[in-house]
């Protein structure tokens, strides 16, 4: 059995099967290979991360077949229609403001409040996307780190059996990821270069696009980095052996043993202020829920957020990483 298939219908149909059962597909875009999962489905979308071994959840770009599809995720205003409608199906991503009802899983946003799309050139990819009816999350397939897979052959090298099938379709067309354009705030900025301009979106969008590559001076962070992430408003408080009165417990794991302080078990604390990233201990899971988790309890009247300690291996150590980002940036002391 080839995992490398050519994009015959027979493989699609699979390639959608695998996608809808939670595994991962690369597949052929104009820009670069992407590494794809269903992105309604939390789970799958932490596979990526585990498969890329990024060192921290960046947020993914969701694939989609049209603009009618974005939107039942993304608002777009004028700005981002005239965009779309512009280089749309192309080698353009846009973040926008996710809907309220935006069923595609927060681990695709990394907890922003935004989410990034794009209806990609390949005919291969708008086959999956419209054989599968599903939104793909794809970020390139590649090992974190290391250059984007332009080729099947790239792809298999890099990432081998964590890629259930590859759809190959030669070598990409533009060979350089697509450029990322932020349209979730006032001022349009392109964020990542790629063979769309910001003078050709400034064309369309009748301003002028500034580039923003996060390079601020005096040293050029990585794009993880720069991003804005979600902090709570409540102070975070990491490898919690038991809960202080008025925290509410963030858990992996059984909380059998897990104590309030001063008398009383977690596993009484009130609805409100009890969520369990994995009660059966699995990373997978508790990426999939982490940052909704992270939300819900993120009310002002509790002390401060308790977390259990999570391994620090595999996906843990991305869980991890976010956090101590989530500790540090919320309120201190
Ligand atoms: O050409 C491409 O864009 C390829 C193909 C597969 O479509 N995909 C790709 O994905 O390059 P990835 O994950 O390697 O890069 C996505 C970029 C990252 O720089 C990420 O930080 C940024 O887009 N990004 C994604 N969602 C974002 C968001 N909500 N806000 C800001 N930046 C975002
Ligand atoms: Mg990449």
């Amino acid at each position: 059995m080839t995992r490398i298939k050519a994009p015959s219908e027979d493989a699609l149909r699979e390639a959608s099967g695998l996608l809808r059962a939670g595994q991962l597909v690369a597949l052929p875009t104009e820009t670069v290979y992407g590494l794809g999962a269903n992105a309604l489905d939390g789970e799958a979308v932490a596979r990526i991360f585990e498969a890329k071994g990024r060192p921290s959840f960046n947020p993914v770009i969701v694939h989609v077949p049209d603009v009618e599809a974005a939107q039942r995720y993304v608002m777009m205003d004028a700005r981002a229609k005239a965009a779309a409608a512009a280089f749309w199906p192309g080698p353009l991503t846009l973040i926008l403001p996710r809907r309220e009802d935006c069923a595609v899983s927060e681990l695709c946003s990394a907890g922003l409040p935004t989410l990034a799309v794009r209806v990609p050139a390949h005919p291969v990819a708008l086959a999956l996307l419209k054989e599968s009816g599903l939104p793909v999350a794809a970020p390139s397939a590649n090992i974190s780190g290391r250059v984007s897979a332009t080729t099947p052959q790239h792809v298999d090298e890099g990432l081998g059996d964590k890629v259930r099938l590859i759809l190959a379709a030669g070598s990409c067309a533009v060979g350089l990821e697509s450029t990322v354009l932020d349209l979730s705030g006032e001022t349009p900025v392109v964020l990542r270069p790629g063979a769309i301009t910001a003078e050709q979106i400034g064309d369309v969008l009748g301003c002028v696009v500034g580039y923003d590559f996060g390079d601020h001076g005096d040293k050029v962070k990585s794009p993880g980095q720069t991003l804005k992430h979600y902090a709570p408003c409540v102070a975070v408080r990491l490898n919690a052996v038991d809960v202080a009165p008025g925290e509410a417990l963030l858990a992996f794991g059984s909380i059998k043993f897990m104590g309030i302080k001063g008398g009383g078990s977690a596993k009484d604390l009130p609805e409100s202020a009890l969520r369990n990233l994995s009660e059966a201990g699995d990373l997978n899971q508790a990426a999939a829920n982490l940052f909704r988790m992270l939300r819900d309890l993120d009310r002002p009247e509790h002390a401060a957020i308790a977390v259990m300690n999570i391994p620090d291996q595999g996906l843990g150590i991305a869980i991890n990483d976010r956090l101590k980002r989530a500790a540090a940036g919320s309120k201190r002391g």
